[in-house]
């Protein structure tokens, strides 16, 4: 699998989503980044299942839906049926992650559990034949615009081990403080999907820096540390 580009629109102006999914789509993106929160499990709210499903009638690529939630069991459905192609749940909030995973791919969405910083790697141990990506947080998760925590690269190393051991050739995603400084690391370290929201949006130009970020990511594909 190539890299994959997720420009997350926590960044952007909220006014103006839609010119900002025009823009990130003009420089190479391939997945739009919605993070949902809901002032519990992080302390911060955003965005609820309508305006996914207004993104959803604007986005030409698909929606990666990251649920920063308490509770996702009760509200999936809304956001599988808002438009979100892909649905991402907090293993620290789910008891019954094995379940959760499965509810959501029935309802036609790719289901990826998370990981917060602080959450060890053998939490997705059981799951890791089942799902469809992992996310890896490399910051705490509420906000944009946070440094990248050094030792999620050597996390996204371990995941990738554990998906490998269960056969699973799914991906592994990464969350936070991305920037063109340090993706090649991540991509070496074998995160393929990569999500990046102040490191496009604050910046003059989102479309050219979607461009260069996914021109670092995919260079970093061809040197010896990610093959
Ligand atoms: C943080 C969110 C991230 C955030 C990333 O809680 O999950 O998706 O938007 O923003 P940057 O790239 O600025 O760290
Ligand atoms: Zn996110």
């Amino acid at each position: 699998m190539s890299v994959q580009i997720a420009p997350s629109i926590l960044s952007a102006d909220f006014a103006a989503l839609g010119q900002a999914i025009a823009a990130v789509e003009r420089g190479g993106a391939d997945l739009i980044h919605v993070d949902v929160m809901d002032g519990h499990f992080v302390p911060n709210i955003t965005i609820g299942p309508s305006v996914v499903k207004s993104l959803k009638r604007v986005a030409k690529i698909p929606l990666d839906v990251h649920l920063m939630i308490e509770e996702p069991d009760r509200y999936i459905e809304a956001f599988a049926e808002a438009g979100a192609a892909m649905i991402s749940v907090h293993v620290e909030v789910l008891p019954h992650l094995h379940r959760t995973l499965g509810a959501i791919k029935a309802l036609g969405a790719k289901a990826g559990v998370v990981l917060n910083p602080s959450t060890p790697v053998v939490d997705i141990e059981e799951v890791a034949g089942e799902v469809d990506f992992v996310l890896v947080m490399s910051v705490n998760p509420g906000f944009g615009g946070q440094a990248f925590i050094p030792r999620s690269e050597s996390k996204v190393r371990d995941v990738r081990a554990a998906l490998d051991r269960a056969g699973n050739t799914a991906p592994v995603e990464i969350d936070g403080g991305i920037d063109h400084q340090n993706v090649a690391r991540v991509v070496g370290a074998g995160a393929r999907i990569i999500v990046a929201g102040s490191a496009v949006f604050h910046t003059p130009d989102p479309e050219r820096a979607t461009r260069e970020l996914k021109a670092a990511a995919i260079g970093a594909l061809s040197s010896p540390a990610a093959r």
